[in-house]
């Protein structure tokens, strides 16, 4: 199978570049199913139902969010209607929504979708690992899935390395998002797991993390209370990471960064084109 997973998208230009790059990647690829993290879509804070619907149409099998899941007053509402938004699986129990999803490809496929988020350097959250071994083993790789997609969201490095091995063998992909920022360390652990730390924004890299630069440069450099924080509005780049998966095992057999766009170095796997 080939995955395309695509990292954080921030605002407009993270959306547009979504829209008008994804549908053609999608057929040039043959991609069987795409997951992408929303959390940052709606103007850099959180998600709205019509954006979400947007992603969806653009070819997202599966949205998934972050610490910023809720911060649409409308979210709560519409991610119990909307079965492939996926929040971070270690929200307390009664938070709206779900921490996983099961998708089905075109070709009859399984795709677990498993959200979580770090607890190192973020909110106060349940125990991570715990919930997505619940999850993990309710719709094990193999038996109940034909792959799991395991996006971490967190901000320390070393929490999504333990993750990744955590999850090796057990998970298709393992793939840290949140720093807004693409790792050069995507690789296959030993059991056969994909893994990359962070997978990137799809966002104007003309910016710090997504956000116009005036207002976090003016932050840093004085304690004072300003400005709301803006997305950015150049254009876009679009960030993630491609695996190709075994079809007996669900395991990972091939993994490359993607990068389409301004201002990074532009990659992509090209044994698939
Ligand atoms: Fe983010
Ligand atoms: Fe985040």
């Amino acid at each position: 199978m080939r995955l395309l997973f695509i990292g954080d998208v921030i605002g407009r230009p993270g959306r547009t570049v979504v829209c008008e790059r994804l549908p053609k990647l999608r057929e040039r690829w043959r991609l069987d199913c795409v997951v992408i993290n929303g959390e940052n879509s709606a103007g850099g804070f959180g998600i709205s139902e019509t954006i979400c619907d947007e992603l969806i149409q653009a070819g997202a099998d599966a949205v998934t969010l972050g610490n910023h899941s809720f911060d649409q007053r409308e979210a709560p509402v519409f991610i119990a209607r909307q079965p492939r938004l996926v929040r971070p699986a270690n929200y307390p129990p009664g938070t709206p929504g779900r921490g996983a999803t099961v998708v089905e490809t075109q070709g009859g496929a399984r795709v677990l979708v498993v959200n979580v988020m770090g607890r190192v350097f973020l909110d106060a959250m349940d125990d991570p690992f715990t919930a997505v071994e619940r999850e993990i083993s309710a719709c094990p790789l193999g038996a109940a899935a034909d792959a799991v997609v395991v996006d971490v969201h967190a901000e320390a490095t070393s929490e999504k390395q333990a993750f990744g091995y955590f999850l090796d063998g057990r998970a298709s992909l393992v793939v840290g998002t949140h720093t807004h920022t693409p790792t050069s360390d995507h690789r296959i652990l030993p059991g056969g797991t994909a893994y990359l730390s962070d997978a990137g924004m799809c966002g104007d890299y003309d910016s710090i993390l997504g956000m116009q630069k005036d207002e976090p440069l003016r932050r840093f450099l004085q304690k004072t209370p300003g400005a709301r924080l803006e997305s950015a509005q150049g254009e876009g780049t679009l960030s993630g990471l491609a695996v190709e998966t075994d079809d007996r095992t669900g395991l990972a057999k091939g993994v490359w960064p993607v990068r389409l766009g301004p201002h990074l170095e532009e990659t992509w796997p090209r044994s698939w084109d």
